[in-house]
Parts: structure tokens; sequence; C-alpha cells
């Protein structure tokens, strides 16, 4: 964490008392809590909710209200007039007599407050001269009943539910124990609250989401005040060897997610997307060619910022609002997208995006790809079939002259094939 965001943007190391602890076991001390580490990309834009804390019924009373006192003369640390020489300054009593703040070994203090502030507290009666019986006067601030007083949120997270709470919450919606580790909505909705309290339009990102808590955690933080947050939730499918068809992803998070709207009638809809292998120059470099398909797929999203359909996809719209279901279906389609596309790779085709017909000359063969390229034959192959469609073509390399592309409305895209190619 410390690399990603840098140490200086830690904030805190919250600690969270989220076991429940057994009791009776043979060990010396149960470990009853859990750290939650908090960074930001910028701590000068981090804005923690505050509490608000009310004052209660005060032990004194005046003619406007019960009150608790509070020394007026900063006590303990940084409390000497030099520590703070604008805050040594004297007080009139009602007797016309001044005091000024003074330390119990007689050195001269300072107050807690600059003069205004005090002077307007002593205007608006908020001062409390007690005087005892050898005379000496001490100065007390009133803290009023029902004033609200702006703390720092705590460190420590009690009441935010337990590793079993997350569990029984997961029991609920499957009927049985099917994920260890599950952390409770209560704690992340708790969290959201804290860091994000002033956006509830906010994407919120869990990249380990395990049993789904956090997109649970936002849907139910979205119907308890009509917020609007959305969340990214990412999750392998832990399939190995052993168990090739485990897909933590497919059966417990989408399920859990897509449960929970069933049963608490969240106001919220989903898509459930497969990641391909990951294109990258890096990955390209090594030597690791992808498939037709997934190359396709990539090619066509950086082409037209939208992704293909794919038969694995799920979308699971908002219940209420067939206005929803339509945005969602046509941000995952794109316009007219959806029943034009079908990956052929004999025939280059991707797919069709409004006017456009989007082709890809590849092959996942390393000798094969240096001698692929958009030709004669394949351009008027392609004009034929694309008869009204502006023909963008992905190849890597290109035999076709300039003039000849632009009259037959054709965009030739190069794919760096030499990126392919094996090094060493
Ligand atoms: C402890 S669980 C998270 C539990 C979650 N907070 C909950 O309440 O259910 C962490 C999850 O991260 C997943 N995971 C670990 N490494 C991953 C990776 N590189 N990509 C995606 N998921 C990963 C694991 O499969 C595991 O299910």
């Amino acid at each position: 964490m410390d690399e990603i965001f840098h140490e200086s943007n830690h904030i805190v190391t919250f600690v969270w008392s989220g076991r429940s602890g057994k009791g009776g076991t043979t060990k010396q001390v149960e470990l009853n809590h859990e750290y939650i580490e908090c960074y930001s990309k910028d701590t000068t834009k981090v804005k923690m909710k505050p509490v608000v804390n009310i004052q209660g019924e005060g032990n004194y009373k005046d003619k406007k209200s019960t009150y608790k006192r509070e020394h007026l003369r900063q006590w303990g640390q940084g409390d000497r007039r030099e520590d703070r020489p604008s805050m040594y300054f004297p007080i009139i009593l009602p007797n016309g007599e001044e005091i000024y703040p003074k330390r119990s070994d007689g050195s001269e203090g300072r107050w807690r407050f600059g003069e205004e502030t005090v002077r307007k507290l002593q205007t608006d009666n908020d001062l409390d001269f007690v005087k005892d019986e050898n005379g000496n006067v001490t100065v007390y601030r009133k803290i009023r009943e029902g004033r609200e007083s702006i703390m720092a949120t705590d460190s420590l997270l009690t009441d935010k539910g337990t590793a079993s709470s997350g569990t029984l919450e997961l029991k609920k919606l499957f009927g049985e124990k099917v994920f260890d580790n599950v952390k409770p909505t209560t704690l992340i909705k708790h969290l959201i609250d804290l860091v994000i309290y002033d956006d509830r339009n906010a994407v919120i990102l869990d990249s380990f989401s395990g049993s789904g808590t956090t997109g649970h955690a936002v849907m139910d933080l979205n119907k308890e005040d009509g917020g609007n947050r959305r969340f990214i939730l990412v999750q392998m499918t832990e399939a190995t060897e052993k168990e090739p068809d485990k897909n933590i992803c497919k059966d417990i998070t989408r399920e859990r997610i897509k449960r929970a709207i069933e049963k608490y009638g969240y106001d919220s809809g989903f898509q459930y997307l497969r990641v391909g292998q990951a294109l990258d120059a890096e990955t390209l470099l090594e030597g690791k060619l992808p498939d037709y398909k997934t190359f396709a797929r990539y090619v066509y999203y950086l082409c037209t910022g939208e992704n293909l359909k794919d038969e694995n996809d799920t979308v699971i719209p908002a219940k209420a609002g067939i206005q929803k279901k339509k945005k969602l279906d046509s941000r995952f389609h794109g316009n007219d997208t959806a029943k034009n596309n079908a990956i052929n790779e004999s025939t280059f085709f991707i797919g069709t995006f409004g006017n456009q017909a989007i082709y890809l000359i590849y092959k996942q063969d390393y000798e094969a790809l240096t001698r692929m390229a958009l030709n004669l034959e394949v351009a008027e192959r392609i004009i034929a079939e694309q008869p009204n469609k502006k023909r963008i073509v992905y190849a890597p390399a290109c035999f076709l002259d300039q003039e000849y592309l632009e009259e037959k409305q054709i965009e030739f895209v190069s794919i760096p094939y030499n990126l392919f190619q094996r090094k060493g």
C-alpha cells in the first residue's frame, strides 16, 4: 500500500473489533480485532465524516440552560504563557478585578482561547467565575446543554458487526455456509459512509470481493439514503487443476448480489462480465499472443469504446424502471451492434458499430502474421460484404495505396505485429 499510494497518504490504521471472543480457550489472549489500513490518493482531498456530539444535561444551571463546566485555563501540555503568548491576557471580573491565567505552581499560564473569543464568551454569559474560601477565583467555560460539537471520528471500530454476523448475513441468502471470511455489510457501510460521505454518486471498487459484501453494502446504503453509488467487484474463479469447474465469482459473488436484490428489494441492477486475457505490451512482448476472439474483442473496444457481447455475460437490470434497463442494455451492446456482431476469424469480420464495419486481419501464429496484410483480394471481398458502411481494417500490413483506400472508404489501422515477435 505504501508503494502504491505512498506512505505520506496513509491516513490511519483502523482497529475493528470484529471477532467475538470465544472465551474458555487454552490461549492466553484471544485476538478479537483486525486492522483496516486506510490510504488516500491525496490526503488533502480527504474529508472524513465528523461525529456530531450533542451535549447532554449539565450539573449547573443559569437562566439560559443547564451546563457543564470546563476550565478556561489550558491544562496539561502547552499550558505555559510562552507556549501561546497571545493567550495570556487579563479577564475583568464582575467586581472589576483582573485575573490572569496562572499555573498551579504560581507561574504564568495561558487561556485555552484567544482574547476575542473569550470576550465573546463573557458577553454571552458563557463564563463562570468561582471563588474558593481563600478568595481565589477560577474561570470556567459553560458547556451548555444541547450544544453541538464536532469531533473527529474514532479509529476504534466497535459495534460495526463481526465476522460471525457477516457469515450469518450470507447464510440467510444461501441457506448454508458457502464462504469463509465474510465481512459484515455494517462494517463496509460504515467505511463507505465515513470516507466518501459527501458523494452519493461515488463508484466503489473492491478488487478482492469474495462473497460480494461490498456490492451488498453499497445497495443497502443507497436504499437507506437514496444515494446512487455504484460498485465494481473483481473476483477470480479460484479454479484449480483439481477443481477445474470452481467458479467463486459466478456461483458466489454474482449469486449473492442477485439474491440480495431479490430478498431485500433493492432497486439495483448489475452487469456480470468476464475479463479476457490481459493484453498489454508487456504480455505481448513476452510472446503471449492472444487468440483471435480475445484480440478481436480488444480491438473492438479500442475502436468503439464499447464491449462486444459475450454469451457468458449477464445483465441483471434494476427492477424498478424499464428506463434503467434500456440504458444498461444500450451501453452494453452498443446501438445496433448486438444483432450484427459475430466474430468470424475466417472472414476477419468482428462487428459493426453505427456506420462502421470493423475487421481484424490476424492469426495467433507468428509465422502467419508476418505474411498477413490488407491486400486487394481482401479489400474487394470486404467492400462487397459491407457495401454501405465505412470499413475499418486492423492488420499487420497494407498493400494498397492511400488513394484507393480513401476512394473505397477503407481505413487501415496497423497492428504492430513486430510487438508480437518473440524476443530472444
Ligand atoms: C478474503 S476474500 C474477501 C472477502 C470479502 N471481503 C467478503 O466479505 O466476502 C478475498 C478474495 O480475493 C480473491 N482474490 C485473491 N487474489 C485475487 C486476484 N488476483 N484477483 C481477483 N481476486 C482475487 C480470493 O479469491 C478471495 O475470494
